[in-house]
């Protein structure tokens, strides 16, 4: 039988990154060939993101571009998973009438048995966690995270440099702007062993870090959750593993961060210097607006322990500008915020309406174009401050993992353990492995390096 290509593209947070892969990896199995490029695909299949709502209308712009390849093949096969086919299921159909199949995060991993039968001239076929319309039946319950379940079984081969590794799914917290919670259900904690023999295998086949990834990691194992017992206990399990070099976790709900957790920065070694702390506000009425349940007081507290625990911890943040009601004084308290902490980096959104979101149905929508202008002023002021943070690190040597290629000849690129983006010249060699760069230059986004020169010798003595 001939080969049959599948083509994934990723939208959306790293969960959909890691959901993707394992896809990827369950279709292998049954002797799919990833595609580089869509054309001559026989499955083409778009991991969605709904999180705000420029994020779900590129799906269906790329839906729609997709049109023209269906057209000429007729056979292929296009599905949509992720947060939009939660979000739309069955309505994603009257939108987009030649896809073929609409599958919820929850149901991915029915996906590779689904294949074997489906042609595209059958009826589309809908999977959604909530209310599967057509499936084996009593397969799915709303919790179900079978997906994962039978993810673990990976197969054998070299795993990537770096990976990510999904510890819980779904999420409780409710935030009132925030669409998660409804599409990716309730939280549920993978079983700590399941989790380890994962990982484990990431790093025996090779993969040198490793990012566990939850919406708030912070919760994994709560007393409730299916599986799982306690996030510092299952830090500390990871990071014994031998010849895991770098781990990381994203992301941490601020409310949620015990002292025991704080102190494993200064004590795990493979821990990195990094930590995603997501703010969302300055200003205390707008944080409770949110639902976030912590207030500024509390935040600060948090980042001089994380400081005091780890001195040169970098930290990186989200914040929403223009949420229902934000007053200018407010927006300034997110500004002050911004320049008393001192972000390596942060991400910033306008604050977006989302179906189903508390937050929708406030009265006091922010403009367009003053959202336009809060953002553009707080992202100015953040890259002044990263700016700053970069020149300071001129001089000092970085531990650097070579991932990719920088943009000129010669070039190569990586992360250091604080999540800098450092490029410096060096041969092709060096991919994959843990190197000392000198940083020569700061910009906005990266840094530009040298080889050490130990390091430099090391290299002319094997040529
Ligand atoms: N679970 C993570 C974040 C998940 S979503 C956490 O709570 O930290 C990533 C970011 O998208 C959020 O931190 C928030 O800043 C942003 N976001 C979520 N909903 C949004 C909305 N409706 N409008 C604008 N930004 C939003
Ligand atoms: Fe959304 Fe809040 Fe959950 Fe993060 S913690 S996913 S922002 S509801
Ligand atoms: Fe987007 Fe869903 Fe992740 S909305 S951010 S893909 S959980």
């Amino acid at each position: 039988m001939k080969t049959r290509n599948l083509y994934i593209v990723t939208y959306g947070c790293q969960m959909n990154v890691y959901d993707s892969t394992c896809l990827g990896t369950l279709m292998k199995k049954r002797g799919w060939k990833l595609a580089e490029k869509p054309e001559g695909a026989d499955f083409i299949f778009l991991n969605t993101c709904s999180i705000r709502e420029k994020a779900a209308r590129r799906v269906i712009g790329h839906l729609n571009r997709l049109k023209a390849l269906k057209q000429k093949n007729p056979a292929l096969i296009l599905g949509v998973g992720g947060c939009v086919a939660e979000q739309e299921g069955q309505k994603l159909l009257k939108q987009v009438p030649w896809l073929n199949l609409v599958v919820g995060p929850g149901r991915l991993g029915e996906i590779p048995q689904l294949l074997e039968n489906l042609t595209s001239d059958m009826p589309p076929i809908v999977l959604s966690g909530q209310a599967p319309l057509m499936t084996e039946p009593a397969a799915s319950e709303p919790q179900d995270h079978r997906a994962l379940a039978s993810f673990k079984d990976f197969e054998p081969g070299p795993s990537p440099i770096s990976s990510f590794l999904t510890i819980m799914t779904g999420c409780d917290n409710y935030c009132a702007y925030c669409v998660v919670p409804y599409l990716r259900g309730r939280e549920t904690s993978r079983p700590k062993e399941e989790i380890l023999a994962e990982a484990r295998s990431l790093v025996n086949r090779g993969s040198l870090e490793l990012t566990l990834l939850g919406q708030n990691v912070n919760s994994y194992g709560r007393p409730g959750h299916r599986g799982g017992q306690d996030f510092v206990e299952l830090l500390t399990e990871v990071a014994n593993i031998p010849h895991l070099e770098r781990l990381r976790f994203t992301t941490s709900h601020p409310k949620d961060f015990p002292p025991a957790l704080v102190d494993l920065f200064g004590q795990l070694p493979n821990l990195c210097e990094h930590l995603h702390l997501p703010l969302q506000a300055g200003s205390d009425r707008i944080l409770a607006a949110m639902g976030r349940r912590y207030d500024s007081a509390h935040y600060l507290w948090l980042v001089s322990a994380l400081r005091a625990a780890c001195p040169n911890l970098a930290l990186s943040t989200d914040i929403i500008v223009g949420f229902p009601g934000e007053t200018e004084q407010e927006f300034n308290q997110t500004v002050k915020m911004l320049e008393s902490i001192g972000f390596d980096f942060i991400f910033s959104f306008k604050y977006s309406d989302r179906p189903m979101t508390k937050a929708n149905l406030l009265p006091d929508k922010i403009e367009e174009k003053e959202k336009q202008r809060r953002l553009a002023h707080l992202q100015a002021v953040q890259k002044a401050i990263t700016l700053e943070k970069h020149q300071a690190l001129i001089g000092q040597s970085l531990e650097v993992l070579v991932d990719g290629f920088g943009r000129n000849q010669g070039q190569l690129s990586g992360r250091s353990r604080d999540l800098k983006l450092v490029h410096f010249d060096g041969p092709e060699s060096l991919m994959g492995q843990l190197v000392m760069v000198k940083i020569l230059e700061a910009w906005p986004v990266s840094l530009i390096g040298e080889l050490n020169s130990n390091q430099k010798k090391a290299l002319q003595n094997l040529n």
